[in-house]
C-alpha cells in the first residue's frame, strides 16, 4: 500500500513510540494493546540488560521514573521484576502493570499481530556489546513466524554487529542530527534507514535519501502539523505517541 504523499504515512508507516505512550504507561504490554487499539501496526520500543542479562523494556537506566521501584538495572534481576508497577506512575488504572522482558514482550506482540521495531540502548553497565546482541537474537528468533522485527539504535556498533548476526533484518540509525557524512556512515554499517528527530529534517536530505533508496522515519512527532511538508519529499513514517493521531 502506497500512502498518498500529500497527506501522511501509509498505516505501516506509524509506529507507536514506546507503545501509544500518550494514554498508557511507556514500554509496557498496555501501551502496546492501547496502540493495538490505536490501529497502528508497529510499535518502537527500548530494550537494556538487567544484572543477570535478562533484556527488559525500559527507556532508562534505572527504574525510578516508570516504575514503582527504584534502582539501577546494573543491580536488578529478573526475580525483581513481579515487584515493582510498571502503570501506577502514569495513572492508577494501570496500577499492577508489569515491567515486561523482551521475551514477554514479543509474544505478545505477536499475539497482538503487531510488528516490533527494537531500540537497543547501550548504556554503561552492558557488559560487552557482544552479549548484549546475543541477548537480543536470542529473544526475537523465539517471535511467531511472519511477525515483522526491526532494530534500531544510536549506536552504529550495534546496529553493525546485529547486520553481522541477521543480515535480513532492517537496520535504522538514530540520530538527533543529522551528520554532514551521513552516508558514509549508513554505508559502513550497512543501514537502509535513517530515524532521526523530526526538528532536523530538512526537504533536502530527504530527496537526497529517496534517491539513493534510503527510508526515513522522523521522531517523535504528535502533531500532523510538524511533518506535512516532509511527506511529499519522501518522508517514510513517523514514530509518535499517539498513533491515532496519524491514523485519523
Ligand atoms: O526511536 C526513536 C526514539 O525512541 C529515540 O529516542 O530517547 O525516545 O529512545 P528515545
Ligand atoms: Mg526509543
Amino acid at each position: 500500500m502506497t500512502a498518498n504523499p500529500a497527506i501522511g504515512p501509509n498505516r505501516d508507516e506509524v509506529q507507536a513510540h514506546r507503545g501509544a505512550s500518550a494514554v498508557a504507561p511507556e514500554n509496557t504490554i498496555a501501551a502496546f494493546r492501547a496502540a493495538a487499539e490505536q490501529g497502528a501496526r508497529w510499535v518502537e520500543l527500548d530494550v537494556a540488560l538487567l544484572a543477570d542479562d535478562t533484556l527488559v523494556v525500559i527507556h532508562d537506566d534505572s527504574v525510578d521514573r516508570t516504575t514503582s521501584g527504584t534502582g539501577k538495572l546494573a543491580t536488578l534481576r529478573q526475580a525483581d521484576l513481579p515487584a515493582l508497577d510498571a502503570g501506577a506512575w502514569f495513572d492508577a488504572r494501570f496500577a499492577g502493570e508489569p515491567l515486561p522482558t523482551l521475551a514477554e514482550t514479543i509474544a505478545a506482540l505477536g499475539d497482538l499481530g503487531m510488528g516490533a521495531n527494537i531500540e537497543i540502548k547501550q548504556h554503561p553497565h552492558h557488559k560487552s556489546l557482544d552479549q548484549l546482541i546475543r541477548a537480543v537474537q536470542h529473544d526475537l528468533r523465539q517471535r511467531k513466524p511472519g511477525m515483522p522485527i526491526m532494530i534500531s539504535s544510536f549506536d552504529p556498533e550495534a546496529l553493525r554487529a546485529m547486520h553481522l548476526l541477521e543480515p535480513d533484518l532492517e537496520m535504522a540509525m538514530l540520530w538527533s542530527d543529522l551528520p554532514d557524512d551521513w552516508e558514509a556512515r549508513l554505508a559502513a554499517i550497512p543501514a537502509t534507514t535513517i530515524h532521526l528527530n523530526y526538528k532536523s529534517l530538512s526537504i533536502g536530505m530527504l530527496e537526497r535519501a529517496r534517491q539513493r533508496g534510503i527510508k526515513v522515519r522522523a521522531w517523535t512527532s504528535n502533531d500532523p502539523i510538524e511533518l506535512k511538508s516532509f511527506w511529499p519529499a519522501g518522508l517514510t513514517g513517523v514514530i509518535t505517541d499517539n498513533p491515532k493521531v496519524y491514523l485519523g
